[in-house]
Parts: C-alpha cells; structure tokens; sequence
C-alpha cells in the first residue's frame, strides 16, 4: 500500500475530513451520516467476524447502552474475505453510507481495526465508560481503505522499577488499541524487581519481587494476554540478561559470579555491575525461565534484554575465563556475544524469535531482532548487515524524558526533553535507506521507564499525546504535521473522555486549557 498520489487533495489531511488518529491511508469523505440507534442490529459474515463484532459490541455497550444484536439482516456487516490479499494482515476497508456500514479485511485483525475507526468516528462521548444520555451515535459517511505501514507499532512499560496493577496495564491496552499501536512490551525483570513467576525458581518473586509493589501471578499475565489479543495487541515479555539481573541475584546468589555474596535487590538506578555468571547452573536457569516465559506468552518475540552488562565480573572470575577458553574465546570479552547465542537458541527451540537491545549495531547475533536505542544510526548499521530491528532511538521514543524543557514541566528521566514534535519526525526507515535495507525495519515502538515515574497517573501524563504521534508515525507513511496537530486537538477530547491526563498543548500549566492536567 502505497500513500495516495496527491495527498494535498486527500480528503483525510483537509480542514473537515473526520480527525482520526493514526491517519488513514486512503479517505474519502461522502455526504450523510449513519445513525446507530436500538434498533440497530450486527451481522458478522460466517468465516472469522465474529471476535471483532463481539469488541464493537463491548466497546459501545458503556456509553451507549446499544445492544447491536445480532441478526442475519443487520445493517452493519463485518466481513472477513481472505481474498482481500491487499489489506495484508491488519488493513480494512470500511464503508459509511446512510443506511449500512460494512467492515471488511483479509483476517480478522484487520476488522479489529475498523471498529477503533468507527469508535472515532463517532462522537468523542462514544468513550465514555459511563451512560451518556441524549446524543445522536451517529457517523459521518465515508470511504476509508487503512493499510499499516509498520507490522510493530509498540509500546514498552517498565513495569520492573516501579510494579503496576494489572487494572492499569488493561486500560493501557485499550488507549493502545484505540491508536491501532499492536505491542504491548512488558519489562518484567530488572535490578529493581522480578515480576513474573517462575515455578522452579519461587524466590524470584517471593525476594525479587518485594521492593516497588509486588509480581503478577501466571494467571494475571494469562488473562492480560487474552484481553490484549481480543483488541489486536501482542504482549511480548521482556527477561532482562545477563545484565540488568541484581533482584535475581538477591533471590539466587549462585546465579552470579560470587556464590558466596549476598546481595540486596538494587535500591538505586544505574547499570549496576553485578550479572549472570557462565557457569551450567546459569544455563539451566535461564532455559527454566524462558520455557516458562514460553509456555505464558504466545508471543513470536521474547526480548532478552543485552544491554548495559559491564563485564568486570566476568574479567574477575576464573570461572568465567574458564568457560571462555573452553568455548575457544578469545576472553571474557567475548563472552556476551557466546552468552547471546546460546539464549538466541533457547528461545529458537521455542520457535521464538529473540529481542534486544543493541548498542551499535553489531553487538547482536543476526538471528535476534534488534532495538538500537542509543541511536538510530545503529538501526541502520543492523538493518544494513540483514538485521531485522524495530526503531526505538530514545531521542526520538523515550517517553520517560519530559515533553519539554519548561521548569513547570513534571519531572521526568534526567535529559530530553522528548517533545511531540521529536516523536512525530522519527522516520523509522528514511527514505535515503536502500530498498533492502529499508524492508528489515519492522517497525517503532516508544519506552515508558518508570525510574522517575512513580504514580499510574504520572506514566499516562508521559505517554500522551506523545503515544498519539508514535501511532501515526507507525501506521501512516504520510507525514502530515499541521494535520496531525488539527485532528489531535480533537483528539484530546476522546482521551479527556477517558480521563486521560495528556499533556495540554502548551504546557503544564496551560492557562488556555480548560482542564487541568496535572499528574
Ligand atoms: C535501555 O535504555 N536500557 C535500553
């Protein structure tokens, strides 16, 4: 799918097309409107509709008490023909007239994303988790074909540094899917906290899991993941290693490279240099986990973290130089490229494709998915050596930075700021990129770290609007930044209706805002 020929006569960027978020490729705006009302009845075509038409229902049912039944002769139709090979996995058609509305798409994904279009087509009032009484549900009609640019459109939530209920992480994965953003990435392990449960290493969480509120029990994650899947979203764990492990490390010295020391879940931020040691054990210990990681998430991707491992431990160990010379390694230096490779086959026995962060580029087997970070010039160093990867420059995606340099601004990760704008420019494959090059860019995804953001409300104020702009930087391969910043102000009211802290437009103390917007 390419963007339409001349976007300046592209309804969807005139003042008046209907202000959807992200931007959809190909709009046409048509005289009319569609009214829901009680009588309004659903026919999902026989053949993989019937999920989407159960989310439409779901989805309304709160503010406006419609019913949608179903019924063979219902005037909304949502068809799912595999036929339709040109809307890939996620695209959809939707059509608008006065007397029906019909969503189709090749998989049923795609017609989960046709009804986020309908929920923003309708009044903002149509999100409202509360009876709203006396307005018209009524659509304006249209002709919408919606084609993803990027396959991961994500979103990492640090939920290691500071734990969040799983009743925050279910409203995240409704304003995900209201953006048509599909990854949820959860970084469930770090210095500070363990939240996963893994039976044959209790302690984990009983020890890691202590500090900063707690870990989610197997069937929390379980019931996350269906949620998740009911909207369209992947949630893909994150088990950090072999850095990044010090609450392991409280829970299971032996695990690290002096089994006689005992240490403390870390109580500062940083990159803390205790790791995983190399010995069997450690081996063992990580296949345990990812089996279970495996046997939770149905995730194609699990990200394996790799990043900020200071190796003096391992030059320390004579154990480690050990392993390094029975590996035929030049030293311990090469140890993190061996330790990479041998999680990298764990998780391909799995048949899963492992995740990390890369730091140049290079530091990554091939066979892992790489997330350059520190910058997106390492994206193009991985992508141009047959790297897949997944944009995530924190320049461009760090969501914990400030959204802008004002003293008013809530405080945030020490640099940045991040503005909306930053967010809105990533290109996460340059037009200046070789086709080859270009076509291993699986798409972008935005960080939430939680070292400065201690509260629910706070992580919502960080993520918005500036989420906004990562979804159409990730759906639409059109920029359009007037556009983008005429339909977000109408935006802002679908998410005040979800009672959404964003960010006002200038600032925290906006004295033009009607709202206030503090977290
Ligand atoms: C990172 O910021 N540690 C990936």
């Amino acid at each position: 799918m390419t963007a339409p020929a001349h976007p300046a006569a592209d309804p969807a960027t005139r003042r008046g097309g209907p202000p959807l978020i992200p931007r959809p490729s190909q709009l046409t705006a048509l005289p009319g409107r569609f009214t829901l009302d009680a009588h309004t009845a659903v026919r999902a075509a026989p053949g993989g509709a019937t999920a989407a038409a159960d989310l439409l229902r779901t989805l309304l049912a709160p503010a406006t008490g419609l019913p949608l039944p179903p019924a063979r002769d219902g005037s909304v139709v949502l068809l799912v023909d595999p036929a339709l090979t040109g809307l890939g996995r996620e695209g959809y058609g939707l059509t608008v007239g006065a007397d029906a509305v019909l969503l189709r798409a090749a998989h049923p994904d795609g017609l989960l994303n046709a009804v986020q279009t309908i929920r923003q087509l309708l009044p903002p009032e149509a999100l409202s988790a509360e009876p709203v009484l006396g307005t018209e549900w009524t659509l304006p009609c249209v002709q919408i074909t919606d084609v993803p640019r990027f396959a991961w459109r994500g979103v990492m939530l640090d939920v290691a540094r500071r734990f969040r209920p799983v009743s925050f992480l279910r409203r995240f994965v409704d304003l995900l899917a209201l953006h048509k953003l599909n990854v949820l990435h959860l970084h469930l392990t770090d210095d500070q906290g363990w939240r996963m449960p893994v039976a044959a290493y209790p302690r984990l969480t009983t020890v890691g899991g202590e500090p900063h509120g707690g870990a989610y029990t197997r069937g929390e994650l379980e019931d996350l993941i269906a949620y998740a899947a009911a909207r369209g979203i992947t949630v893909v764990p994150e088990i950090e290693m072999p850095g990044h492990v010090r609450a392991a490390l409280a829970a299971y010295p032996e695990l690290g490279n002096d089994p006689s020391r005992r240490l403390e879940v870390w109580n500062r931020w940083g990159v803390c240099d205790t790791i995983l040691g190399v010995h069997d054990e450690v081996l063992d210990f990580c296949r345990a986990v990812l089996d279970e990681v495996a046997d939770v998430f149905p995730s194609p991707y699990v990200h394996v973290g790799g990043e900020e491992c200071p190796i003096v431990e391992w030059e320390r160990s004579d154990d480690a130089r050990r392993r390094a010379a029975r590996e035929g390694l030049g030293g311990p230096g090469e140890l993190h490229r061996w330790f990479m490779d041998r999680i990298g086959g764990f998780l391909a026995e799995r048949g899963r494709t492992p995740l990390g962060w890369t730091e140049s580029g290079r530091d990554l087997p091939l066979a892992f998915t790489a997330l350059p970070w520190r910058d997106a010039a390492h994206g193009l160093v991985a992508a141009g050596r047959g790297q897949d990867i997944i944009m995530a420059p924190h320049r461009s995606t760090y969501l914990d930075y400030p959204q802008s340099g004002r003293p008013e601004e809530p405080p945030g990760q020490p640099g940045g700021p991040v503005t909306l704008r930053d967010v809105y420019d990533l290109d996460p494959a340059p037009a200046g990129w070789e086709a080859a090059t270009a076509a291993r860019v699986l798409g972008t995804q935005a960080q939430l770290w939680s070292e400065y953001v201690p509260t629910a409300a706070h992580a919502e104020y960080l993520a918005f609007p500036r989420l906004c702009a990562l979804a159409e930087t990730a759906w639409s391969a059109h920029r359009d930044w007037p556009g983008f910043q005429r339909r977000l102000a109408h935006h802002r009211t679908r998410l005040d209706t979800l009672g959404v802290p964003d960010r006002p437009p200038h600032g925290p103390q906006d004295p033009q805002d009607p709202h206030e917007h503090h977290p």
